[in-house]
């Protein structure tokens, strides 16, 4: 009878236990993090952009989720995955600075039986990613060189091409998406090229491979740095003659670094006019496209994208499988993505797109 009690008494002691530590594990449980959040760096706007938007989708979920910055650094990126790997999460959403170097962060969190989501930048070389939410990046490059052949003034028009950081798989999404567009556009007289001899001497070439695309990407890049762009622009100005100026079409991969051309190209009296693409509707670069001084930029909805990202994380939390749409190969394996849509935003749609959509207030922006 004695013994009897005793083993029912133990067996309690080992049910309370048990729930005590399945409630420290659960969403709301003591300092546990179940979904760990990194992104590349603060100091873009797109990004911060990003942690607002994940900040205002988290707001009355209990979720406990964690965002860090790499600030530009894989150093720093690989240190915030140890950390939340930690604080014990179970699905890790992050954007790589630099998306070879991020496969060792990754490849850690696999062994701790962490699900990995890339988020909008692909992981690559590398077969610790079990999901990609993103948006159509090659769709983005075609929009952006669709609005240079629309607004094309004749023929022979100087043709500036600028890209993005070549660490980062989507810079090559980028480009590629804009030659398929610009290359016939090249080939039959509307553009000359002027300040790529890479992409010159690949100008008769419609489908570019990894590394056609690497060699006019390595001469243009701007490393998504708005000073870099800024100093490659004066220096393909400097060096253009008479005939590469006048009307000027410019292929500006995102708005970060299009202001900073479009203002070198504004400062130039021998450029008569200029179309110059972007892309994330910053608010920066929304009062450019009021005032005139950007053409374009193309809309990536970050709240469709944290929403992916998110319904992700708590499907794989849930112990199910996320839809997905299609797959991306990262140079190892082919990983399964969930691709969102993007918008074309100019002059005379930035007020309906932005601001009646409710994606930005009218208080912030001047002259709408
Ligand atoms: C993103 C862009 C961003 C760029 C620079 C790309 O991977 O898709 O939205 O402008 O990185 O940060």
């Amino acid at each position: 009878m004695k013994k009897g009690f005793k083993t029912v008494s133990l067996l309690l002691v080992i049910m309370i236990f048990a729930a005590i530590v399945a409630a420290c594990g659960s969403k709301n449980g003591g300092g546990k993090v179940s979904v760990g959040i990194v992104l590349p760096t603060k100091d873009e706007p797109r990004w911060v952009q990003d942690e607002q938007r994940f900040k205002d989708a988290l707001k009355g979920t209990d979720y406990s989720t964690e965002i860090l910055f790499s600030q530009g650094s894989s150093a720093k990126e690989k240190e915030n995955v140890e950390t939340l790997i930690n604080k014990g999460i179970d699905v890790l959403i992050i954007c790589p600075q630099d998306g070879d170097a991020a496969a060792a962060a990754v490849e850690a969190a696999k062994k701790a039986k962490i699900k990995v989501i890339s988020y909008d930048r692909l992981i690559t070389k590398t077969d610790a990613v079990d999901y990609y939410v993103t948006f159509d990046s090659i769709a983005v490059g075609k929009a952006q060189a669709q609005y240079l052949v629309d607004h094309a003034k004749g023929s022979g028009e100087p043709l500036y091409l600028y890209a993005g950081a070549a660490s980062d798989n989507n810079a090559f999404l980028f480009f590629q998406g804009a030659w398929t567009v610009l290359q016939p556009k090249i080939a039959d007289g509307t553009f000359k090229i002027a300040n790529s001899s890479e992409a010159e001497a690949l100008k008769d070439t419609a489908d570019l491979s990894r590394d056609q695309l690497s060699k006019i990407i390595g001469q243009v890049t701007t490393n998504w740095d708005a000073n870099e762009a800024k100093n490659k622009a004066q220096t393909h100005l400097t060096a253009a003659a008479a005939d590469m100026k006048g009307d000027v079409a410019i292929l500006a991969p995102n708005d970060g670094t299009a202001r900073s051309i479009a203002d070198v190209f504004a400062s130039d009296s021998a450029v008569k006019s200029f179309v110059v693409t972007g892309q994330d509707a910053e608010k920066a670069s929304v009062q450019y496209v009021i005032d005139g001084k950007q053409s374009m930029t193309v809309f990536k909805d970050v709240r469709d994208l944290v929403k992916d990202a998110m319904g992700m994380a708590v499907s794989i939390l849930d112990g199910n499988t996320p839809e997905t749409t299609g797959s991306y190969n990262n140079g190892s394996i082919d990983v399964k993505a969930k691709q969102t849509e993007v918008i074309v935003v100019d002059k005379e749609n930035v007020k309906e797109k932005l601001i009646d959509s409710g994606y930005y207030e009218a208080k912030d922006f001047q002259g709408l």
